[in-house]
């Protein structure tokens, strides 16, 4: 907290000019006595929770319609939740926009930045000061104290591994300061109606920077994630304790921040053919998403061709390779064969097989796939075209973008006629076997 050694208004926020007797260069940082702080915190608690008349509403609906999915309609009113990700992959943006997002009152509060730079960060967002307050503290006790006059209805709370309580040995981000003050959010949140968003760093392998408890303690697990070299980020709901999860959010960052990825197609695809390439239509957490696969054949100079992938598991590759060089007339045994998956998207699930497989061929033989096609299956050690879970959202996503060719297994295209528009059936082409789908090259 900031007081002014002119009038000893009190400021949350430090500014040039005192809002109150206007003169200049006078606000001080002050802080009190820990103990003292930490009781009158608590005595106030006791207060809020009796005479806090409950809201209605039961989530707050944002204006980011990807985080909205995520959430299952919004942000649950009074709940904590766990923003984690890599650093550096944009949870203090998104954070800091949410300001932009909604109307209710936001304190923000920052352990890991100055004022300075979250002031400028903030102009490139073009977050308006109306909602937002911040303060830059990292001792709980202190923040509890600056905040306790105020009514908030979000808290973010950046981040858990640089916040520090005097009450608990320890250094930020160790084990037990993180589980202190996760618990301290957690009942200061609930008892106050406050939503609380605290944001948690993954390690490189994945894991949250403290215990795993964290997770169990919140409500509400986001995950953010992306490339570090490319733009697209996902959010994903880990837990949820109101809703289901497996949605999925996507984003743009931008250099004013991040957008909601509404139109995927028109980001993550060329819009053109190339020979080795294919497209497919998969699903990741429920979200239809078209994404292009690419393979590059060369006649091989070594001893033993060389596979190489990336988005896509080895043994995916070379298992559609073996069945391509088994069924077909496109043999790969003396061809070095790399194969890519746009975007940063990393895929395991059977549905790809198709598209990998069209990719590989068209670039063995060097020609490019018909225009407006689409692969959808599985390609069996058989050869033969499988089908894959939600077969039917994958096909209405692919007719939705105006896609003229859809492959698919043999068999599905009867099942499907009840729910398609009986014009757009003729789009759907299904086939057998891997050997019979080459004939349209
Ligand atoms: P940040 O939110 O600080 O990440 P985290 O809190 O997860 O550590 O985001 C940092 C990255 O985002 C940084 O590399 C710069 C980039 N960025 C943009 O591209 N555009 C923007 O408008 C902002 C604010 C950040
Ligand atoms: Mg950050």
């Amino acid at each position: 907290m900031y007081i002014c050694s002119n009038c000893w208004n009190e400021s949350l926020i430090w500014k040039w000019q005192c809002d109150f007797c206007k003169s200049w260069n006078t606000l001080k940082e002050f802080k009190e006595s820990k103990e003292k702080k930490w009781v009158r915190v608590w005595e106030k608690k006791s207060l809020a929770l009796i005479s806090s008349p409950h809201e209605e509403e039961s989530r707050i609906i944002t204006t980011s319609i990807e985080l909205n999915t995520v959430l299952w309609g919004g942000i649950v009113l009074w709940s904590v939740m766990l923003l984690s990700g890599e650093p550096g992959i944009g949870k203090s943006t998104l954070s800091l926009q949410l300001a932009n997002w909604i109307h209710e009152e936001i304190i923000y509060i920052s352990g890991e930045e100055t004022l300075g730079q979250l002031r400028s960060r903030a102009k490139r967002l073009n977050i308006e000061w109306g909602n937002i307050e911040i303060l830059t503290e990292n001792i709980l006790e202190d923040i509890f104290t600056s905040i306790e006059w105020k009514t908030p209805k979000v808290v973010i709370w950046d981040s858990i591994s640089v916040l520090m309580g005097w009450e608990i040995s320890g250094t930020g981000g160790s084990v037990s300061q993180v589980r202190y003050i996760a618990e301290k959010i957690v009942e200061y949140s609930k008892a106050r109606n406050i939503t609380s968003i605290i944001i948690g760093h993954v390690t490189k392998d994945g894991s949250l920077a403290g215990p795993k408890t964290l997770e169990h303690m919140v409500d509400t697990v986001l995950y953010f994630e992306g490339e570090k070299y490319d733009d697209i980020r996902m959010l994903r709901c880990l837990k949820n304790r109101f809703w289901a999860t497996h949605e999925l959010g996507l984003y743009k960052m931008t250099e004013e921040g991040l957008h909601d990825l509404d139109n995927p197609a028109l980001e993550l695809l060329s819009w053109s053919e190339w020979i080795g390439l294919a497209l497919w239509i998969t699903i990741e957490w429920r979200r239809a998403l078209i994404v292009e696969t690419e393979a590059l054949t060369n006649y091989t100079k070594f001893w033993y061709p060389k596979r190489s992938s990336r988005g896509i598991p080895q043994s995916k590759l070379d298992l559609i390779i073996a069945v391509l060089s088994k069924y077909t007339p496109v043999k790969l045994e003396s061809y070095d064969v790399y194969a890519n998956i746009s975007r940063g998207i990393k895929v395991e699930e059977p549905g790809l097989d198709l598209a990998l497989a069209m990719s590989i061929i068209s670039s063995k033989l060097g020609k490019t796939l018909p225009k407006s096609s689409v692969f959808i299956g599985e390609i069996s050690l058989t050869g033969q075209i499988k089908s894959v879970m939600l077969l039917e959202k994958r096909i209405k996503e692919a007719l939705k973008l105006g896609f003229t060719e859809i492959y698919i297994p043999h068999g599905s295209k009867e099942k499907l006629t009840a729910s398609i528009d009986p014009k757009e059936l003729t789009a759907l082409k299904d086939f057998l076997h891997i050997k019979d789908i080459i004939a349209i090259l």
